[in-house]
């Protein structure tokens, strides 16, 4: 029987034990809602500073704006020693109107001109993905008169390693780097206007092996850059340090066994109409790759900085990637996304009915959609927490059921995958998905056939219960 117990902080757990405020919350503001609990990324913060600490490293924290919409999130991080990582003009409206000022500021990801306008009046670093978005950055500083010299940072993508072999994918973003001459002799046109800060790379891999690599590469730039007279001293290694989601490895791993014998044959199928997630049975063999993230996972967070720190670089005289930047005074910026937001929040639903389908499975349908929960086509392997408000019906542990979603089509449900529960939850009971604050509650969500998309409450632990505020309404300062 597959089973995927997700990890549930102190806060979250008493919150979701506490029923009478999230149900009224729920029968206040509908279905689905989202729930932040803006305080759990102080934690979040303080572990990656201190393997800053730890190797004796200048580092900044950027949260990686885009990992959520909420509100109360960036105020949060305002009041904290963080910066922030804007993907869109809007995101750093929402930057500055949450109390970050420009110094705060970094803009990664592409950017038009009214970004880049504002940007500027706001003096923010700028994260430059390529040559004619420099071009535009420069011309729009000098229209605009602006006094201050613009802060870059370039990034960079497509490194090459003489002795690490790895296979990795093309980027559309960055400057390739084999053109890095051409893009610093680009910047010395223009020497007096910008205030090149150092190089940046944000790869589309968790592989520890392609980030060292792009490391060492970005290390070289540095003596190349100094060549060409910049003092560059800034290196920004992006997002990507990931989340532990699962509480058990064995449980994760025979559950992962479970799912593969059934898409082979060999069980009874636990999956909707025989998804298969990237694997089939070819006369008996295993073919294909399963395509699933790793909701289980020991290296993650800030433990997974510390082992890119600890790193050795043999064309280095083995010296670790933290002693290299700590001896060349070159301070790291980091722009955790789903790790900064890690235990902040969950999404909820309502039970809207049961049923039967066709071939005897058992549906619970939603009132949520796909899309408010699970980005593309990823599945989502984390089992939700049921509230059971009324009498509820007790289920074969074997049997197993399907939560589906709340639009007028055959493909939303909610998981693929059946998920083995012991109670056949009642109309208006509620179900919780827990830990859905980095990306899934609101990346992809929207208001196809009119279903609402989610509201944002946002929690807040205090000496006398769980306080509640909307996410626009949240600030640190309420508590004072
Ligand atoms: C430039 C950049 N920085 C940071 C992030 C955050 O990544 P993660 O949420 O995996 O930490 C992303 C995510 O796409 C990104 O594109």
């Amino acid at each position: 029987m597959m089973k995927f117990t997700p990890i549930v902080s102190h806060t979250i757990k008493d919150f979701i034990e506490d029923k009478a405020t999230l149900i009224s919350l729920v029968d206040g503001l509908g279905s689905p809602l989202n729930v932040i609990f803006p305080q759990a990324i102080k934690q979040n913060i303080e572990e990656f500073l201190s393997v800053f600490k730890k190797h004796f490293i200048n580092g900044k924290v950027f949260y990686a704006h885009k990992t959520n919409k909420s509100n109360s999130i960036v105020r949060q991080a305002s009041f904290e020693n963080v910066n922030i990582d804007v993907a869109s003009e809007n995101e750093l409206k929402s930057a500055l109107s949450n109390g970050f000022t420009g110094d705060r500021i970094e803009a990664t990801g592409p950017k038009n001109k009214g970004f880049i306008s504002l940007g500027l009046q706001h003096n923010i670093i700028f994260n430059v993905d390529n040559l004619e978005e420099f071009n535009q950055i420069i011309s729009l500083s000098s229209h605009m008169k602006n006094r201050n010299k613009v802060k870059i940072i370039l990034r960079f993508s497509g490194f090459k390693s003489e002795s690490i072999k790895v296979l990795s994918k093309y980027s559309r973003f960055g400057i390739p780097a084999n053109d890095i001459d051409i893009a610093l002799d680009k910047l010395s046109e223009y020497k007096d206007k910008i205030k090149f800060l150092g190089f940046s790379f944000h790869l589309d891999t968790i592989d520890l092996k392609e980030k060292v690599i792009a490391i060492e590469n970005c290390i070289k730039f540095f003596n190349i850059a100094r060549d060409y007279g910049f003092e560059p001293h800034v290196l920004d290694i992006g997002g990507g340090f990931k989340v532990n989601y699962i509480e058990n490895q064995n449980e994760w791993n025979n559950s992962i066994s479970e799912l593969k014998e059934s898409i082979l044959g060999y069980k009874e199928s636990v999956t909707w109409n025989n998804q298969s997630f990237g694997i089939h049975n070819d006369k008996g063999v295993l073919k294909g790759a399963l395509n699933i993230y790793n909701y289980y996972d020991s290296l993650t967070g800030s433990k997974y900085l510390d082992e890119l720190l600890s790193t050795k670089l043999s064309s280095f005289q083995n010296r670790t990637i933290g002693t290299i930047l700590s001896e060349n005074m070159i301070d790291l910026y980091i722009e955790p996304g789903k790790a900064f937001v890690n235990q902040a929040g969950i999404t909820v639903s309502k039970v809207n009915f049961i049923k039967q389908s066709s071939n005897g499975d058992t549906l619970i349908g939603l009132g949520i959609k796909r899309t408010d929960l699970v980005i593309g086509d990823q599945e989502l392997f984390l089992d939700p927490v049921i509230i059971h408000n009324k009498k509820d019906m007790p289920l074969d542990k074997n049997k197993g059921v399907y939560f589906i979603g709340n639009l007028c089509l055959e493909t939303d449900l909610i998981f693929k995958h059946k998920v083995f529960i012991d109670k056949i939850p009642s109309e208006g009971d509620i179900v919780v998905f827990i830990n859905t604050a980095g990306y899934f509650m609101d990346f992809n969500s929207s208001d196809t056939i009119k279903q609402p998309i989610a509201k944002k409450v946002a929690i807040s632990k205090t000496e006398n219960g769980f306080k509640w505020y909307s996410d626009e309404l949240y600030s640190p300062m309420n508590a004072l």
